[in-house]
């Protein structure tokens, strides 16, 4: 089975050399002894190997608890979304809204509070048959909290208290919070976070998993796929890809790269990119230090951005993901009147013209200043999903080490709930109410 593969050839500032790979090595051990900053949140290390075969039909047995639904919601926000919205996007038809499904269709809620997007969403729900997967780590979180409110009212309304417990699954810390509260008040059925897995390392733990496996896709294969590349990367060697990536960005960043942009030319990755910008930005972002995650889509972007990419201002690297082998296949049809002079191509695959528009923007860009790193994925299966979500959070970990940062808090979240809590005059913030509305 091919894998994932890095390649940072031409990439590297000069002095890419012994001082980062002996950081690099020590945030290795670091990470894998368990040692430093924020060890009580490493709980994702080996979570791909710690399922039971019951822990996994429990998992999928709860998803038949949907059967029936047209919809299923999925509420949270963070790391308590995106890892699912992820796989979801990279693994469904692009156009799977728009045909018939066996499995559930899968809507997200509680990432925003937008009154538009609550109340379209309510409209979208008023005539059908759906089930709430709401989750929340703490529990407390105010957007996951207010959509929830609201659909979990409309359920009732529809089928009535007792079905619609029976529609409800909730996913929150074992004891704390007010969603284990309601849930255990209510009957709900739960899964756990585990203590120590952060939100935006749980995309392997039911945060992700259960989505993922009521939108019809195989949690095995994804776990199998990370489980083998936690294999690959946890000694200090060549062949440890996520090492390579981490001691690659800081190489980079030392030398004044500061904003790395995730760059994809396959559409079902955009929301895998907003997975990876959350994981290394609320990482990495401390102490006024850390690389700034950005991304694009190309072609898309390349009509949008690529003019910035190619002559704004060189503080930029890139990372591509190319995808090596495509789902289906196509080419571009012959045409004997050759109107749009395209028949140059004619008989190629689409797949062979969009590589090339991605080699030939790579050497545009590294000829213009911007160093490129490439990471290759086989294909878009669970498999390789899984093991590429692994590369990622394992890259994250050594990288944040690197930095010299504590990858696995988020101090900063914190500062915009209390002024939001202090403007709505929350019970227990009228000092913080008092002291914003002088700066008002
Ligand atoms: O990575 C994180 O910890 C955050 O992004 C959280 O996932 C996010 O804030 C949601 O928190 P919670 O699951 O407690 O509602």
């Amino acid at each position: 089975m091919s894998e994932i593969k890095i390649d940072t050839i031409n990439a590297l500032p000069e002095g890419f050399s012994s001082k980062i790979n002996a950081d690099g090595a020590e945030a290795l051990a670091t990470l894998q002894s368990q040692s430093g900053a924020g060890n009580d949140f490493l709980g994702w290390l080996n979570l791909p190997n710690e399922y039971s075969d019951a822990d996994l039909a429990e998992i999928e047995n709860a998803t038949r608890v949907f059967e029936g639904c047209e919809f299923v919601v999925c509420i949270g926000i963070g790391g308590s979304y995106l890892g699912a919205k992820a796989v979801v996007e990279a693994l469904s038809d692009s156009f799977a809204a728009f045909k018939p499904s066996k499995a559930p269709r899968i809507l997200f809620a509680g990432q925003n509070i937008s009154e538009d997007y609550l109340f379209e969403l309510q409209e979208l729900l008023a005539d059908s048959r759906f089930g709430i997967i709401v989750i929340s780590k703490s529990g407390t979180t105010t957007e996951p909290a207010i959509a929830f409110r609201l659909l979990k009212a409309q359920l009732e309304a529809n089928v009535g208290k007792k079905e619609a417990a029976n529609l409800i699954v909730a996913i929150t810390d074992a004891r704390r919070g007010a969603l284990r509260q309601l849930a255990t008040e209510e009957g709900y059925r739960t899964f756990v976070i585990a203590d120590n897995v952060g939100g935006r390392f749980s995309v392997l733990s039911p945060v992700g998993l259960l989505p993922i496996a009521v939108a019809g896709f195989d949690i095995r294969a994804l776990l199998k796929g990370a489980s083998v590349m936690a294999a690959k990367t946890s000694a200090d060697s060549d062949e440890n890809a996520a090492l390579t990536y981490a001691k690659a960005r800081n190489a980079l960043y030392r030398s004044g790269k500061k904003i790395e942009i995730l760059v994809n030319y396959n559409p079902k990755l955009h929301f895998l990119a907003e997975w990876w910008k959350q994981l290394y930005g609320e990482s990495e972002g401390k102490e006024h230090k850390g690389i700034f995650p950005a991304s694009v889509d190309n072609s898309t972007d390349l009509h949008s951005m690529g003019q910035w990419i190619q002559d704004g201002e060189r503080s930029i690297f890139e990372t591509v993901i190319t995808v090596e082998e495509q789902r289906h296949s196509l080419s571009i049809p012959s045409d004997e009147a050759n109107l749009d002079g395209l028949n140059y191509i004619a008989s190629r695959r689409i797949d062979e013209v969009n590589k090339m528009a991605e080699l030939g923007t790579r050497i545009a860009h590294i000829d213009g200043g911007v160093p490129n790193l490439k990471i290759s994925l086989p294909k878009i299966d669970e498999y390789n999903l899984g093991a590429l979500l692994y590369f990622f959070e394992k890259g994250c970990g050594i990288s944040g080490y690197m930095l010299g940062v504590n990858p696995f808090n988020q101090p900063g979240v914190e500062d915009y709930k209390r002024n939001m809590f202090a403007l709505l005059r929350k019970p227990g913030y009228e000092a913080e109410s008092e002291a914003i509305a002088k700066k008002l």
